[in-house]
């Protein structure tokens, strides 16, 4: 099976996102979307996004390489009756079967960034989108003690086995001059790109405890740290390292959850 599938398959996003609702929507509101369009939401989990812009009454088509995300994403859009909201399995290296040019606007939270063969991915955005459109992706941000999850996502490799040679790193999407050369090579002239940093929330009335027991829980990458923390005897080493991340970062007062998380917003106009 293909790892990305795999990894993400393996757990159970929605859980997680239902910490990333709030966000979500404040992602969508910041796009200052007044014209209907044809949206296409690419790693879009369960429809943390793709949801509220369908909400907008844009016609919206979610990708995510996970069935069982695109399956909960289908049942989240016919429950709220939003249909021109469809989820549908794809792979965000190889788009095949998505028209060129056929969305104003490629949406990216989180989600494209963790496919492999990123010059791919950069072409395959590109393809998609109209001319005169844009491409909106959020990203994570390499060695930022305020991106939470890239954070987290570190403290959870380091009880891994070394990735295998060649690996990409997924935070590289985070780093300005990596998206100015790929986005480059898929022939966007640097002037089209713009990048700025930006809070994500992770809200919630759990407690961290109960938000990183999630993750331990639901998220591939860092189940995988838990099975492998297990095996070498370090999984409370592995536990509080990640709750001490959450508990040092939560600003909730009231015994809940509240978690900014500094992101790259990146908007490439087409
Ligand atoms: C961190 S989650 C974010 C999901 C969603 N955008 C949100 O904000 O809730 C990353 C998503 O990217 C998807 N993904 C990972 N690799 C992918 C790939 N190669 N092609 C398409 N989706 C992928 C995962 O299945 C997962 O749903």
């Amino acid at each position: 099976m293909n790892p990305s599938k795999a990894l993400w398959e393996k757990g159970d996003f929605t859980k997680i996102a239902a910490f990333m609702r709030q966000s979500g929507e404040a992602v969508v509101k910041s796009l200052g979307i007044t014209t209907p369009l044809r949206v296409l939401d690419l790693g879009c989990g369960d429809g943390t996004t793709a949801v509220p812009l369908a909400l907008l009454g844009t016609e919206v088509v979610g990708i995510d390489i996970a069935k069982n995300l695109v399956d909960a994403g289908n049942k989240r859009a016919v429950e709220a009756g939003l249909n021109r909201l469809t989820f549908q399995e794809g792979n965000a290296s190889n788009l095949q079967g998505v028209s060129d040019h056929s969305f104003d606007l490629t949406l990216s939270i989180f989600g494209a960034m963790f496919a492999p063969k990123p010059f791919d991915v950069a072409k395959e955005m590109v393809r998609v989108t109209k001319p005169g459109g844009r491409i909106v992706m959020g990203n994570w941000i390499p060695n930022d003690p305020t991106s939470f999850v890239s954070q987290l996502l570190k403290i959870s490799s380091s009880f891994l086995p070394p990735p295998p040679e060649g690996f990409i790193s997924p935070m590289m999407w985070g780093v300005e001059a990596n998206i100015i050369e790929r986005f480059g090579q898929a022939g966007v002239p640097k002037e089209k790109i713009s990048m700025v940093k930006d809070t994500f929330y992770f809200i919630s009335d759990k407690s961290p405890t109960q938000f990183i027991g999630s993750f331990e829980r639901f998220y591939g990458p860092t189940m995988n740290a838990v099975e492998a923390a297990e095996k070498s005897g370090k999984v409370e080493e592995l536990h509080s390292q990640l709750l001490e991340l959450a508990k040092a970062q939560n600003k909730s007062t009231d015994g809940g959850t509240s978690i900014p998380a500094t992101f790259l917003r990146v908007t490439v106009n087409l």
